[in-house]
């Protein structure tokens, strides 16, 4: 067996994937909202769109963007393997004799993360394959052609259900990352009497101050373009 196939097979390999994924994925979600908080420009979406087509066309950006759905695939898949590996080690369940120890978050990881998939896919659905594929309005910058994501994004935000289906999403992801955060820096075997804390504060900061920064996206535009 390779070594590749050993670390892929293991517990502790499975672990680490998901643990590298997850700091990837942290690391896209840092990049994503501070791109998109060009939506609060009061520009008619000039910045916005600009931006889109940059992050959809430059190579670089592109590659990285083939390391984020690997990630995310990645991620779904080796968890779903780590936690049918753990319920074959665990027949009987722990019943309702949980260790109180454990934060709601870090018992409910796995439907916290079907949750932000089915999210994902709507959100896929309704933006980026719509960027890529869909058949968006151009609009004109100094004498080029954007395609004008920025209206797509204007039209699902004037949908109320759209609007607390997203805040709501937003909500689980804390909660997720409440726990990844942490968890997977205790993973790769970063924890450390004098950093550990630290880590954990900064992981609450991000689990609290990344959501809402998204979630006040399509509440900003539902209240400012309607
Ligand atoms: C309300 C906040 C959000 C807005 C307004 C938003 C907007 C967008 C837009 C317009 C795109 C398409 C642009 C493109 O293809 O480059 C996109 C792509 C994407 N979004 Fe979001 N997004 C939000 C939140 C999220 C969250 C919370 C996640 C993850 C949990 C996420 C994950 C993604 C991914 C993976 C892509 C594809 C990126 C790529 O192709 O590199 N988004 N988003």
């Amino acid at each position: 067996m390779s070594w590749v196939t050993k670390t892929l097979s293991s517990t502790i390999g499975r672990k680490l994937i998901m643990a590298l994924t997850g700091l990837f994925l942290i690391l896209f979600l840092i990049g994503h909202v501070s791109g998109n908080m060009l939506l609060f420009k009061d520009d008619g979406g000039e910045a916005f769109n600009i931006y889109a087509h940059f992050m959809t066309t430059n190579p670089a950006v592109k590659l990285l963007s083939y390391l984020t759905y690997i990630s995310i695939i990645g991620h779904v898949i080796f968890s779903i393997w780590l936690s049918k590996r753990n319920r074959a080690a665990r027949p009987i369940g722990y019943g309702v004799s949980t260790p109180p120890s454990t934060s709601f978050s870090s018992r409910n990881m796995g439907i916290l993360g079907t949750i932000i998939f089915i999210f994902l896919v709507v959100h896929l659905q309704g933006f980026w394959a719509q960027m890529h594929w869909g058949e968006l309005p151009y609009v004109t910058y100094a004498g080029e052609e954007y395609k004008d994501l920025y209206s797509i994004v204007v039209f699902a935000f004037q949908n109320e259900l759209m609007v607390i289906g997203y805040v709501i999403a937003m909500a689980f992801l804390a909660f997720h990352l409440s726990h990844g955060f942490s968890s997977a820096f205790q993973t790769l075997g970063l924890n450390h009497r004098k950093y550990s804390p630290a880590i954990h504060t900064v992981g609450i900061l991000f689990s609290i101050l990344v959501p809402i920064l998204f979630a006040s996206m399509p509440v900003y535009i539902y209240f400012t373009q309607s």
